[in-house]
């Protein structure tokens, strides 16, 4: 049997009163491709900044090859050939690939020779199945070649231990058979990965041997031999009555109801320029009646984010027009539109979604600043009504936070989440646009949030979702629309879903 590359003993870590990390064993064996589960807020992302070197524990060591090791920061840990690639990016947005990864490795090789270093990046990318643009700003590249860039960026650091904390949420399929592949060379070459997931799927493909953690402790490791759905599922969610399908698969009940005459959302003939990351659209026309969750599938960068923000923000439009309940709303404004009893969850939560420094409190209000229920006079905002709309929010979808005044960076990534879904049902609602709303949550959580579209299509409101998991659309949607390369290709009833057709379509067949 390999030996222990990772050895973490009795660790522990609390923030104020909140207590992360319990007395925690951990152990990754060279070459193994780790899995770390664990249900919303158990400790998974703590126990690898300890290992990364960005928190220092209270309690607890950690050996590396039999060494002990003290990790006080990030470089300690580089050094160490530790190299972690973070559930938020942190590229810089305005900087080339080259340039990121330059300025990651942390002074130590900071060098003028660029065209040199240019090399070896697209040598290491090549050697590792992760090509991407070298010379294309960050800002202008989609999700999943971001994460190869982060990547990259660790392996060109030197890393022996790669650390992935949930790379998989805004990855498609054939994108995480790609990581996969990406994953078996790493171990080829010598490294070694911890892999963080919520999907229980893609841990029985990838991984070699799972911790499976639960409220800050360490739940049990569980080794190739012993892996199966079942047992994983029981592991995380001990007390709680999770039924254990084979796919692992979230459930919902869809029940029929009748769909309103008139639609609530009317998409007439619209198109948007493309850029460098999407085609745009072109020229796309369907309804949504009240009582529907209509699903829109598309590989991601096909023009599903502009059909998403469009209805928000209708000012990108070039052609064409969106109504709402029958009145257009091309000329307006965001505000505007919530307004109307339109609500938005974005994809890119912690980019688009977000005040980081804000409270749980101020994220709350946001995009309901305008509305009479949080304003004194018409003028001033009433905090005492907002911290009542947050505290019901934390409630009602489970925010696990010691109270509203927590500043939201502080959350773990599936407590951001629900709280961004949670904002968009603050006020009464007729249409809630989606993008991804699941990412990051752990099945128990993403059960509760399509409970909760459900619940909307039932009252007789509209859910437009935007979804990268083709298997969470056919479960929750009334009706699937597929994108490609900007075009509509067609639209879908439940009765004709056809997951091997809708697939082929979403990669233009
Ligand atoms: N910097 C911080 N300050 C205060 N509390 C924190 C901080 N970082 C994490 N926590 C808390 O520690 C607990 C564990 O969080 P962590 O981010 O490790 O969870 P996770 O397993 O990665 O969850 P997720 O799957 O949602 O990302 C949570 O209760 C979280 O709110
Ligand atoms: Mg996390």
């Amino acid at each position: 049997m390999a030996a222990d590359y990772i050895n973490c003993k009795n660790i522990s870590k609390a923030f104020g009163v909140v207590k992360a990390l319990d007395s925690i064993d951990f152990v990754v064996k060279k070459g193994e491709i780790h899995g770390l589960l664990g249900e919303n807020g158990a400790g998974k992302s703590t126990l690898m900044n300890i290992l990364y070197g960005l928190y220092r524990p209270n309690k607890g060591e950690i050996f590396l090859d039999g060494k002990k090791t003290i990790i006080k920061s990030p470089l300690d840990s580089i050094k160490n050939g530790i190299g972690m690639v973070h559930q938020i990016s942190t590229l810089v947005p305005e900087f080339t690939a080259v340039e990121n990864i330059m300025l990651g490795s942390e002074g130590e090789k900071l060098t003028l020779h660029t065209a040199r270093e240019r090399e070896k990046i697209k040598e290491i990318s090549e050697e590792f199945g992760l090509q991407f643009p070298v010379d294309v700003k960050i800002k202008e590249l989609s999700a999943g070649i971001k994460q190869k860039i982060e990547i990259v960026r660790a392996l060109y650091s030197g890393a022996t231990l790669l650390i992935l904390d949930e790379p998989t949420t805004s990855l498609v399929e054939s994108e995480f058979q790609q990581l996969l592949k990406s994953l078996k060379v790493f171990v080829e070459k010598g490294v070694t990965v911890v892999f963080i997931t919520h999907k229980i799927k893609e841990v029985m493909e990838a991984c070699t041997a799972v911790t499976v953690m639960r409220k800050g402790k360490v739940q049990a490791r569980v080794e190739k031999e012993e892996l199966g759905i079942e047992k994983l599922v029981k592991l995380m969610f001990m007390e709680q009555n999770i039924e254990v399908t084979e796919s692992a698969l979230p459930k919902v009940n869809l029940p029929e109801i009748e769909i309103s005459k008139n639609p609530v959302l009317q998409v007439k003939n619209i198109s948007i320029t493309g850029n460098d990351t999407s085609p745009g659209l072109k020229d796309i026309s369907f309804d949504i009646f009240g009582g529907e969750i209509f699903g829109v599938a598309a590989v991601s960068g096909n023009g599903e984010k502009n059909i998403a923000e469009c209805i928000i923000n209708p000012s990108v439009l070039h052609s064409g027009d969106i109504l709402i309940n029958g009145e257009s709303i091309k000329n307006n404004s965001p505000l505007d539109v919530f307004a109307k009893g339109v609500s938005y969850t974005p994809e890119d939560r912690i980019k688009e979604g977000i005040l980081n420094e804000g409270s749980i409190k101020e994220n709350v209000l946001l995009g309901h600043q305008e509305e009479e229920r949080f304003l004194k006079k018409k003028l001033f905002i009433d905090w005492n009504e907002t911290a009542l709309a947050a505290r019901d929010v934390i409630k009602e979808f489970n925010v696990d936070t010691p109270d509203e005044e927590l500043s939201m960076r502080r959350l773990s990534g599936g407590n951001i989440q629900k709280a961004i879904i949670g904002r968009a049902f603050v006020s009464p609602l007729k249409l809630l646009v989606t993008h991804n709303p699941t990412s990051g949550l752990d099945i128990s959580t993403v059960e509760f949030i399509f409970k909760k579209l459900v619940e909307l299509r039932n009252s007789g409101s509209s859910v437009l979702f935007v979804n990268e998991d083709l298997d969470e659309l056919m479960i929750v949607s009334d009706r699937i629309a597929v994108l490609h390369d900007g075009k509509l290709k067609g639209i879908f009833k439940r009765s004709e879903y056809d997951k091997y057709k809708i697939g082929l379509m979403m990669i233009g067949g």
